[in-house]
């Protein structure tokens, strides 16, 4: 895409009058995604179409808040998202998320007992989606029969989350989202304990507080982005390695480059493969392209991301090579408030299956891995695996 240019025209789904736009160079991508005085995540205002009303049309009207329909930090900028991240921040300090390394090491180790003697797993159903939303789900205090069915729902929001006209299909997923936090809510409310939703629902900051549909979208915001795309990278980041084996064998040979390796498993195939849609909020030329006021743009990740005027043979996975940028966890005031945790995970989850089943291999022909390619992520379903 980038020999097309760095600002690429496509069909806007929304609405044929309007102009839509791809961002496939670093630069770029990193000018539009910091620039929240002239693009927005929320089109309010700026067009006639309002990607979250469409949404909403395939909903009954009884449809309960989520992340995606209620008032989360991910679709509003400027004091409104200032506010929202400040309430939950805290919780999410580099600092506060090594504590939690001694926890997590033990969940993964947990994980890895029960399949060790079998000599064969399915790294997404046994490691990869277990390890992180047991995590998450520890933190907001979800009860262990819960996690399935949340996984279940947000594996389906993932993938059905597309760029314009929502797929109805997400629409049981988000209402059983939304429904199932609330209730969860109301018992924390009578049973208080000590974890994240209790503290959400008590927590004051200068004498703000969260209301109930800000309260139910974070939580939602929270189980779903707190397991999905790290499930993600853990699997495809397991099959990046089994692809170059040269690779696995480097890192294999010295497990302190694991922290350096995720970095550059994010980079050269990472879970989001773009962020967005940003709208523009006044006319704009970048790169000799007139960006008309109300236009939308979608960040391609993934090509920015293998950039060759910033990394050197960008399409060859490095794990030894020492990055300064990707836009993996995104840019600007948007930029992943989870990201900590995720390096954390992705630490534990790659250096403790490398030393406990070095000797792992795929167990399925290479064209027969089922994935699924979504607009935003990726993510694969199954990677069957004997060690
Ligand atoms: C936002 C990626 C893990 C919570 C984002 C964004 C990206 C991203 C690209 C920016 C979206 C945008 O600008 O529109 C990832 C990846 C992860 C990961 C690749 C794992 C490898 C996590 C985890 C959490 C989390 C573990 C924990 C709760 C969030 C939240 C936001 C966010 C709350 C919204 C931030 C805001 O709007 O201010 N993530 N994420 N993410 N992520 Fe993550």
């Amino acid at each position: 895409l980038r020999s097309i240019g760095s600002v690429v025209s496509v069909p806007n789904p929304m609405d044929s009058n309007k102009q839509a736009w791809m961002i496939t160079d670093m630069d770029e991508a990193m000018n539009v995604l910091k620039d929240n005085k002239r693009f927005t995540v929320d089109p309010k205002g700026l067009e006639d179409n309002n990607l979250r009303e469409d949404l909403a049309n395939n909903l009954d009207s009884s449809t309960p808040d989520t992340f995606f329909t209620g008032n989360s930090m991910l679709f509003v900028d400027g004091v409104d998202h200032k506010r929202l991240r400040k309430l939950v921040s805290r919780a999410f300090t580099p600092k506060y998320m090594e504590e939690l390394r001694p926890r997590v090491q033990q969940i993964a180790d947990e994980l890895l007992d029960q399949v060790i003697e079998e000599g064969a797993m399915d790294i997404v159903k046994d490691y990869a989606y277990p390890l992180p939303i047991n995590v998450i789900s520890e933190m907001l205090g979800v009860p262990t029969s819960d996690r399935k069915d949340l996984q279940t729902w947000s594996s389906a929001i993932a993938k059905g989350l597309g760029w314009g006209r929502q797929d109805p299909s997400i629409a049981y997923s988000l209402n059983s989202f939304g429904n199932y936090t609330k209730q969860l809510v109301e018992e924390k409310r009578k049973n208080p304990g000590n974890d994240l939703i209790s503290q959400l629902i008590i927590i004051e900051e200068e004498g703000d507080r969260l209301s109930e549909s800000e309260l139910i979208s974070m939580i939602t915001l929270l189980i779903f982005a707190g397991h999905e795309t790290t499930s993600n990278l853990i699997a495809t980041g397991t099959m990046m390695l089994l692809d170059h084996p040269k690779q696995l064998e480097h890192l294999k040979s010295d497990l302190g480059l694991v922290p350096t390796a995720v970095e550059e498993l994010l980079r050269f195939n990472g879970p989001s493969t773009s962020v967005g849609p940003r709208f523009a909020k006044e006319d704009i030329i970048i790169n000799n392209q007139k960006i008309n006021k109300g236009d939308m743009l979608l960040v391609l990740v993934k090509s920015a991301n293998r950039d060759e005027q910033k990394f050197y043979q960008p399409d060859e996975l490095n794990v030894m090579r020492e990055i300064d940028r990707h836009l993996a966890f995104g840019q600007g005031i948007h930029m992943c408030l989870g990201a900590p945790l995720a390096r954390i995970e992705g630490d534990i989850a790659f250096t403790t299956m490398l030393r406990r089943i070095p000797n792992i291999e795929l167990n399925v022909k290479r064209d027969e891995l089922d994935w699924d390619i979504a607009l935003s992520s990726q993510s694969l379903n199954s990677l069957p695996v004997t060690f």
